[in-house]
């Protein structure tokens, strides 16, 4: 990469200020953040912190109102509106919380949308889409209408469709926030292995603490800011004892670091 950096996701001094009525909401304030390729991440941090903000400017799907964002050495500022949906097209994987499949669409059909915007044929097409949907597990599923399928099920027809480009990039949006336990893990389960066997780069947006287990790093907001050193610490020991788990050994108090 030209500038030397060899993150595939550099997020440098990024702030994004809503205007709402007369207010200004800082959604996002001074936020500076590498992602590694081929690394798993968890944004974490309550409601309103400042998460799917991140996400969202991290996917090339909203523009900052200050700072730079840099994806696989791209600097997302350079592009225009076209540009930056055929930059997405070509790049980025998107999984939302509640599926978002066209329910007229069979699992297959769901899965082959994005490659529309491509210039592949209809059997390419078509090929493509259940290669992915065997890699997510559901080569049983092909036919198969979103109402027929399970809550696991559709995340998983979901998951085929962003992976369906061969993207560097996934992106989800809480997407364990609307299955059970098991489900739940066997989504994590599967974007892990998504990173490990194919080298995806994962930034997941998710306030689960089970994702602590399967994620590489966990990055905490909070009001818009990206948590560091202690604070960092105790918001992620804060999840934890939350969730019931133990909590992380204390800091060490030595003096040393
Ligand atoms: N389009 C918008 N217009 C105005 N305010 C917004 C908009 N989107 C988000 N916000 C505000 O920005 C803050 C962060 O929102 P968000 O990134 O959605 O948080 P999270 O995903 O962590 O719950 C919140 O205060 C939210 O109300
Ligand atoms: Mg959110």
């Amino acid at each position: 990469m030209a500038d030397g950096s060899n993150a595939l996701i550099d997020v440098r001094n990024v702030s994004r200020h809503y205007v709402r009525n007369v207010d200004e909401v800082h959604a996002l304030d001074d936020v500076s953040l590498e992602v590694p390729a081929a690394c798993f991440v968890a944004l974490m941090g309550p409601s309103g912190s400042g998460k799917s903000t991140l996400l969202n400017l991290i996917s090339g799907i909203d523009r900052p109102s200050e700072g730079e964002v840099i994806v696989a050495g791209q600097p997302l500022s350079t592009l225009d509106e076209d540009e930056l949906a055929t930059w997405r097209a070509r790049h980025v994987g998107l999984i939302f919380q509640f599926f978002n499949l066209i329910p007229v669409l069979s699992a297959r059909e769901n899965v082959a949308l994005p490659l529309l915007l491509t210039d592949l044929d209809k059997a390419e097409r078509r090929r493509r889409a259940e290669t992915a949907l065997r890699v997510v597990g559901l080569e049983e599923r092909f036919d198969h209408f979103p109402r027929t399928l399970s809550g696991g099920e559709q995340q998983r027809v979901a998951i085929a469709r962003a992976i369906v480009t061969d993207p560097d990039l996934i992106v989800a949006d809480e997407p364990t926030g609307d299955l059970d336990a098991r489900n739940a893990e066997a989504i994590l389960d599967l974007l892990r292995a998504l990173k490990n066997e194919f080298g995806k780069t994962i930034v997941m947006v998710t306030h689960d603490s089970r994702a602590l287990r399967y994620v590489d790093e966990a990055h905490h907001l909070d009001k818009g800011v990206l948590l560091t050193g202690e604070e960092a610490e105790r918001a992620a020991a804060a999840l934890l004892a939350a969730a019931g788990a133990h909590p992380m050994p204390p800091a060490r108090s030595d003096g040393s670091s």
